[in-house]
């Protein structure tokens, strides 16, 4: 427990340090509610480096809620096509059209009204508040968390209900009511570069000396080990077709409802409701259930399949672990599957696709004998 002085002490030198020592990220030069809300939205489980192309290509094709909430979805999944996690475009979109409907189109500035939007938790909630508009709302995420058990040497799982509250609480205690946003970008800048998960800086810290957790002199001790949900093996069979102009063919979104045979139910979550390669899941003789699958599916008239296996792709989302066993198979036309798309193996610049699909699309590519193909890579 701190004393009323000491916390005064911390605010303060945790502040200062953060407007000497943060970085500059393109979302910190704009108090714009928008803007911010896109960015929180976008590092939620996404690493900074990764978002900021993200950003500044989405800002400047949705520059604001109407301009967002009157685009084609797809256009919305496209530009986050890479980044994971779509549900949260989709929410983006859905909590624009709240704003345009219910507010405006002015971000509304009452808890309530934010915290009904699609896609917005306490975390980004508080976040969103406290930095475009001042208010004093503490955003507790898992990397303010990690600050908050080191400094009160909090043992056990953070995200254990009573446990979260406890940090929840401590992060109001702190929170610097003059400067609630720099406060909370403070705390998240602490944990992003100094008080990391496995080796913390305590030599740059600014608030060292209050630390409990660096005063037992083990601070990476501190969260302990969360038990980890057990990994979830598997296998995925996908299926390139490939003609001699270098086109292929995806398929839609599971949930179109033009096509007319979706794959299994567990495909919707792997394809991440994208566009994607004709994909099931295998169990035993992969290329005859891959072929079976595809059989039933093409019109009648592809009854010869010439499935070549394509070096295998591991991917790993959450707590699944896919491996994927591509096949190219080639063929003189694309066939004609209803709500399939022929389009450049090359170039998925068009439509939506998840960072697996590009995966597969480039080992195709690498494979591929034709040296065109082997030209249009990049790096
Ligand atoms: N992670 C979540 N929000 C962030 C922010 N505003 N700046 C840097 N990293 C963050």
């Amino acid at each position: 427990m701190l004393t009323t002085a000491e916390i005064k002490t911390l605010r303060k030198l945790l502040l200062a340090w953060f407007r000497q020592f943060q970085r500059d990220l393109p979302w910190r030069r704009t108090k714009d509610p928008y803007a911010v809300w896109i960015s929180e939205i976008m590092l939620q489980q996404t690493r900074v480096a990764a978002v900021i192309p993200y950003y500044e290509r989405f800002l400047s094709r949705f520059p604001n809620g109407r301009a967002l909430a009157e685009a084609p979805q797809e256009e919305v999944l496209r530009l986050w096509s890479g980044l994971g996690y779509y549900s949260r475009a989709r929410n983006l979109q859905k909590a624009a059209q709240q704003i345009l409907a219910q507010h405006g189109g002015q971000f509304p500035q009452a808890k309530d009204d934010v915290m009904a939007l699609a896609g917005i938790g306490p975390y980004t909630g508080a976040a969103i508040l406290s930095i475009a508009f001042g208010a004093k709302h503490a955003a507790l995420d898992g990397n303010v968390a990690r600050v908050l058990a080191r400094l009160g040497a909090v043992r056990g799982d953070l995200r254990e209900s009573l446990r979260w509250q406890l940090l929840q609480r401590s992060a109001v205690e702190l929170l610097d009511p003059k400067s609630p946003g720099d406060w909370n970008q403070a705390m998240m800048e602490l944990g992003a570069m100094v008080c990391t998960p496995r080796t913390p800086q305590c030599l740059l810290c600014p608030v060292a000396k209050f630390c409990r957790a660096r005063q037992s002199g083990e601070p990476e001790a501190f969260p302990e080990k969360r038990k980890k949900r057990d990994a979830v093996q598997i296998v995925l069979a996908a299926a390139v077709f490939s003609t001699p102009r270098g086109q292929t063919l995806l398929m839609p979104p599971p949930g179109n409802k033009k096509v007319n045979k979706p794959a299994a139910d567990d495909i919707d979550t792997l394809v991440s409701r994208l566009w994607h390669f004709p994909t099931i899941s295998v169990r035993n003789d992969v290329s005859a259930e891959l072929r079976d699958y595809l059989l039933d599916s093409l019109p009648a008239g592809n009854g010869k399949l010439h499935l070549e296996p394509l070096p295998r792709i591991r991917h790993a989302v959450t707590y699944r672990n896919i491996t994927v066993l591509p096949f190219r198979i080639p063929a003189a036309k694309i066939p004609r599957i209803p709500g399939a798309r022929s389009i450049p193996l090359r170039d998925f610049s068009a439509l939506p696709v998840s960072n697996l699909t590009r995966k597969i699309a480039r080992a195709a590519l690498l494979q591929s004998t034709e040296p065109a193909a082997k030209l249009a890579l990049k790096p």
